[in-house]
């Protein structure tokens, strides 16, 4: 047998089109995902798979992926050095994610938080694919033998689940893939989560106490993508605080969340520590605050905007970047995938 390659550092991560991007995906995950991209092979999928866990309108869904591809050139994703693409496009997401629900355990799967708080308390009506949602998660990084994967805070247990699927494989599997050429037995590396920045988990402009969301029923409650300066602005001052002014530390920010999360983040759109924002901001009212607030976010966001939009009017365009992504990702999965198959005893011709 031929001794196989090391595996190399790879960058995967993935969003889900379900309407527009906020500002939690954008600080959370894509501002590390457009640096990563200077340094590394990264690979960026719009995960409509994922998606379709809950119902989406067909034609409302083929918008949204395409905005959402949208919104990765515009935010700064360069899809002549990244391969973006969506998901549904390469065939071995689905193949290895079934693989990945006879390696999973129910018991890891019941763990989930985010199924709980998703499925709600009529469990027996959620969808099958929104329980196995983590196994496909593992499956889209472990495709490409992803290492690194850059997130939000949010996803950190759906990273921790795909790490045990990829050593449970490797364990299960282990004589098959030493023959197969792997001398250290390890066919699919533990992949990384990278959850850093000062945004990594953006909360509610309505309620600090819970995540910034796509599914919050309130619009005021997130700056999306596509706001444009008036609704930013609207949703800033709206904004929920409390009747105190700015503290001049961290530690005023005790009981305190929303107050901490709009100081998080002013710092995270300016590239400043928090430290130094208080400096400037500390003893201030709320009112003060969030007109400067509102002026670097409509600064930021608004480009983004604009661009998706202008975007948006070229479909033939996005259309052509997820084909050509998604080619380059199939070069990826595909020997990949057929050594899964291999390893598994899956004969294939
Ligand atoms: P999605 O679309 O829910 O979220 C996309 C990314 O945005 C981050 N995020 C946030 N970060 C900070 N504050 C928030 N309020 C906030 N809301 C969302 C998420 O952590 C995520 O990084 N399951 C993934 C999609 C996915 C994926 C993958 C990611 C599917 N396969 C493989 C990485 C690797 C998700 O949460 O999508």
């Amino acid at each position: 047998m031929t001794k196989k390659k090391p595996i190399t550092e790879r960058v995967f991560s993935g969003m889900q089109p379900t309407g527009s991007l906020h500002l939690g995906n954008y600080l959370g995950a894509m501002i590390n995902w457009i640096e990563m991209q200077k340094t590394r092979e990264c690979i960026y999928c719009v995960v409509d798979l994922h998606a379709i866990t809950v119902w989406q309108d067909p034609a409302e869904l083929r918008q949204s992926i395409r905005q959402v591809t949208a919104a990765y050139i515009a935010a700064g994703l360069d899809p002549k050095k990244s391969i973006v693409f969506n998901q549904s496009q390469v065939a071995a997401h689905a193949e290895l994610a079934w693989v990945f629900n006879c390696v999973a355990r129910l018991g890891w799967l019941n763990r989930m938080t985010q199924f709980k708080e998703k499925a709600g308390k009529d469990r027996e009506q959620a969808s099958v694919g929104l329980y196995a949602y983590p196994n496909l998660m593992a499956a889209d990084i472990l495709a490409y033998r992803a290492t690194h994967v850059p997130v939000g805070e949010d996803q950190k247990q759906h990273l921790e689940l795909a790490r045990d699927i990829a050593q449970k494989f490797n364990n299960d599997f282990k004589t098959s893939i030493e023959a197969l050429g792997h001398p250290d037995g390890i066919f699919f590396p533990q992949p990384e989560p990278v959850i850093t920045g000062p945004a990594t988990r953006v909360m509610s402009l309505r309620d600090g106490t819970k995540k910034m969301s796509k599914s919050d029923p309130s619009d005021l409650s997130r700056i999306n993508l596509t706001d444009d300066a008036d609704a930013i602005a609207t949703k800033i001052r709206k904004a929920k605080t409390d009747p105190e002014p700015l503290p001049s530390d961290e530690k005023g920010f005790e009981g305190r969340p929303e107050a901490e999360n709009l100081v998080g983040i002013y710092a995270a759109l300016t590239h400043r520590t928090v430290e130094s924002v208080l400096t400037d901001f500390g003893g201030q009212q709320f009112s003060t605050f969030k007109k400067a607030l509102a002026e670097v976010a409509t600064d930021r966001l608004g480009r983004i905007g604009d661009e998706t939009r202008r975007l948006m009017a070229e479909p033939g365009y996005i259309d052509h970047v997820l084909a050509d992504g998604a080619a380059r990702a199939r070069a990826i999965a595909t020997p990949i995938m057929d050594q899964v198959k291999d390893i598994v005893g899956l004969l294939r011709s």
